[in-house]
């Protein structure tokens, strides 16, 4: 489902080049569970993103949901994610005039699930993850929690093979994360789907069947200290 060789993001800031991400190599399995660990800084956020097709790293090999992404344009690598990828973004990325159940709705426009029945399965997800009630309020009417299980029921709209989190329920009290992480998880191996988690939960770590430290799979340049920042000659 998922093999990198290679890759590696860079940012420029003025004279400074900020090494954002390197993997060596990482493959993740068709049905596969896996938590994504590593400090802050370390590049996880940027590896999900290249996995969506999102960002494309300066170099490497990039196979994901059966596309060669690091071989496709822009346009091409948006279709395939609203084709096959649901997302869950760090920073949520709902659009704040719309309601709970538009924005859930507007994965569906954006992917494959738009057919007749969107509007039902939109309200079912919703209600699956405890929102029955708020499905009519904006995102700046409902807590940081909720909009964040607003932004997982967007991801599973289009019934996605493969789904990458970001961190999806660090503002989630214990009680609520765990429920909806088991929804999610149970959605997932009753439909054989690939689920990707960044975590810095050790209990929500453990309930995938895998975790990878994204600092071992940098090679030569593994620090443990967050990304490197190198200067370089002017
Ligand atoms: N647009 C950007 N410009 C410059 N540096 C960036 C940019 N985005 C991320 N970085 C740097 O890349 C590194 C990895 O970022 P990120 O993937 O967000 O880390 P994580 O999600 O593991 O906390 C960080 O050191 C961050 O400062
Ligand atoms: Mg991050």
């Amino acid at each position: 489902m998922i093999h990198l060789r290679d890759v590696q993001k860079s940012y420029s800031r003025g004279d400074q080049t900020v090494l954002a991400c390197a993997v060596d190599r990482l493959d993740i399995e068709s049905g596969e569970q896996v938590a994504l660990i590593g400090r802050s800084g370390t590049g996880k956020t940027t590896v999900l993103h290249i996995l969506a097709g999102i960002l494309r790293p300066d170099r490497g090999e990039i196979d994901v949901a059966g596309a060669r992404l690091d071989k496709l344009g822009e346009a091409a690598r948006d279709n395939h994610r609203g084709r096959n990828i649901g997302m869950v973004y760090q920073t949520f990325n709902l659009l704040q005039p719309f309601t709970a159940l538009e924005n859930v709705l507007m994965g569906a426009l954006f992917g494959r699930g738009a057919g007749g029945d969107a509007k039902e399965r939109a309200a079912a997800l919703l209600e699956k993850v405890g929102l029955g009630d708020r499905m009519h309020h904006r995102p700046g009417e409902l807590s940081v929690g909720q909009v964040q299980r607003v932004a997982i029921c967007r991801a599973l709209i289009n019934d996605p093979q493969l789904i990458l989190m970001d961190e999806p329920l660090g503002n989630q009290d214990k009680a609520t994360g765990g429920q909806v992480l088991d929804m999610m998880l149970q959605i997932a191996s009753d439909n054989d789907k690939t689920v990707v988690m960044v975590t810095h939960d050790p209990g929500s770590a453990e309930r995938m069947q895998r975790t990878v430290d994204l600092a071992t799979l940098r090679g030569d340049t593994a620090t443990s200290s967050g990304a490197t920042s190198v200067e370089t000659s002017r």
